[in-house]
């Protein structure tokens, strides 16, 4: 394999729906990368590495490494990523990069983050990382789905990081998790774009409108919703931040869609 590759056996494959699933795999030493990182990681096919980029979603203290993705069924990795079973090899970049960083934002109270579907999966890694925590007093994770089965992470959110032996205090003070559907009935309905828009976000959770003195912003998703959200967060006067100067929001696409 290419040095620029390093392996992961797969060790747990969870289905969520027939169009969702994560995975876990080991992690090699050598992979060092800052919770909101993605990589590159496939299948050798036909002798040759097929690659997309991933977010990571475990975070950086933990010993294996954390994916969720799609499945498409003519996609030309998702279609054959969606067989693996644990003891499978998979390939990973050593080279984790990306914008979704805490670095990357100017201090503030309040830190949003902004998915939509698979988009969720930085901020896996970055709800679970004790330094968001310290950065922002309130952290307010919303997702948007179509359809409830894809509230992947649900009891993540509600039931096990609550009660974390060593996030759970932290978790159950700071973070507001806002799951919403568009699809079919639940008790959040709607767009994100909506929910800022109409004021129901802010009125749901008990917190002001957002604006650039107390709150900052990562937004993960499709390029219509990174569109969408980045128009919005500029129309409040908040500033995008990149790798080499903080900001007010950040943003990356939710890579995988093959
Ligand atoms: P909708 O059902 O109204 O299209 P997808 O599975 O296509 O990635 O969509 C995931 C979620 O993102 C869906 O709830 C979808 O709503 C929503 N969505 C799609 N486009 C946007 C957008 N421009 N802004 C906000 N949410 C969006």
């Amino acid at each position: 394999m290419s040095s620029a590759f390093l392996e992961g056996k797969v060790l747990t494959v969870h289905h969520w729906t027939d169009r969702l699933f994560s995975f876990t795999t080991t992690r090699d030493q050598a992979l060092r990368f800052k919770n909101g990182h993605f990589t590159m990681i496939g299948l050798m096919v036909d002798g040759k590495p097929l690659l997309r980029a991933y977010s990571i979603a475990s975070p950086n203290y933990e010993e294996h490494l954390e994916f969720l993705s799609i499945k498409v069924q003519d996609g030309p990795l998702t279609s054959r990523l969606q067989h693996i079973q644990p003891g499978d090899s998979i390939i990973i970049g050593r080279k984790p990069t990306g914008t979704l960083l805490l670095d990357y934002l100017l201090p503030a109270k309040r830190l949003y983050l902004f998915a939509t579907g698979t988009g969720l999966a930085p901020f896996l890694s970055i709800t679970r990382d004790p330094e968001t925590y310290e950065r922002f007093e309130e952290v307010i994770l919303v997702h948007g789905v179509r359809q409830v089965n894809e509230l992947a992470y649900y009891d993540l959110f509600t039931k096990e990081l609550p009660q974390h032996e060593f996030l759970g205090e932290m978790v159950s003070k700071q973070l507001k998790y806002y799951p919403t559907v568009t699809r079919e009935p639940f008790r959040t309905q709607g767009r994100i774009t909506d929910h800022i828009a109409t004021g129901k976000l802010f009125k749901d959770l008990g917190v002001p409108e957002l604006n650039p003195a107390e709150d900052r912003v990562m937004i993960c998703g499709s390029p219509a919703m990174l569109a969408d959200l980045k128009r919005m967060c500029e129309e409040r006067g908040m500033k995008e931040g990149n790798t080499s100067t903080p900001g007010d929001f950040v943003i990356e696409r939710a890579f995988v869609s093959q």
